[in-house]
């Protein structure tokens, strides 16, 4: 771990339906943090859902909010953040997360991800023809982006809990001001 990182939070990253909002309030309950989500962040800044901003402004615009709020978590102490889904994909924000925080990667197949998905509908990106191969492909473009979290947690064959524990387990492990 290079000497330069603080670990005082916790970034979970992952694919959309891999568990991180579920184990992120878990861990955050049993850590007594408080908890971020960043397209919560980006909903209270702009009064505005993440469907309507991808519609009415664009991915691009999206990504901007998203790398905003990413800068504004480096401030934050004793606290659980959900990342979403493309945000590690911009490297920027994965080298800023890595200043302040653990980043555990969530990993689920694209088969179990439509399985927890399937029924949703706020998430633009699977507003397509074919969500399913969209899931394989841009979960196969992420994988590169997403293996280089400190931790990776297959969440398959796990439940919330555990993975929950586990990724307390690492934080201990790692964190400054253990
Ligand atoms: C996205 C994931 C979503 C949200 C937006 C884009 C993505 O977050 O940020 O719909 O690019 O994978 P979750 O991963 O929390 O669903």
């Amino acid at each position: 771990m290079p000497s330069s990182r603080r670990i005082v939070n916790i970034a979970l990253i992952g694919f959309m339906g891999t568990g991180k909002t579920s184990v992120g309030r878990l861990v955050a309950d049993q850590l007594r943090f408080n908890y971020l989500d960043t397209d919560e962040m980006i909903q209270s800044a702009t009064g505005k859902t993440i469907a309507e901003i991808f519609f009415a402004n664009g991915e691009p615009a999206f990504r901007a909010l998203e790398e905003n709020v990413c800068q504004e978590l480096a401030a934050k102490n004793q606290t659980v953040i959900s990342a979403g889904g493309g945000l590690p994909v911009a490297p920027q924000n994965m080298a800023s997360l890595k200043t302040h925080a653990l980043v555990v990667c969530l990993w689920a197949s694209p088969a179990k991800i439509w399985e927890r998905v399937k029924n949703q509908t706020h998430r633009p990106l699977l507003h397509d023809p074919d969500p399913q191969k969209k899931i394989r492909d841009l979960l196969a473009a992420r994988e590169p982006f997403y293996k280089q979290a400190d931790i990776l947690l297959n969440t398959e064959s796990r439940s919330l809990r555990e993975v929950a524990q586990q990724v307390i387990h690492q934080f201990r492990l790692q964190s400054d001001g253990r």
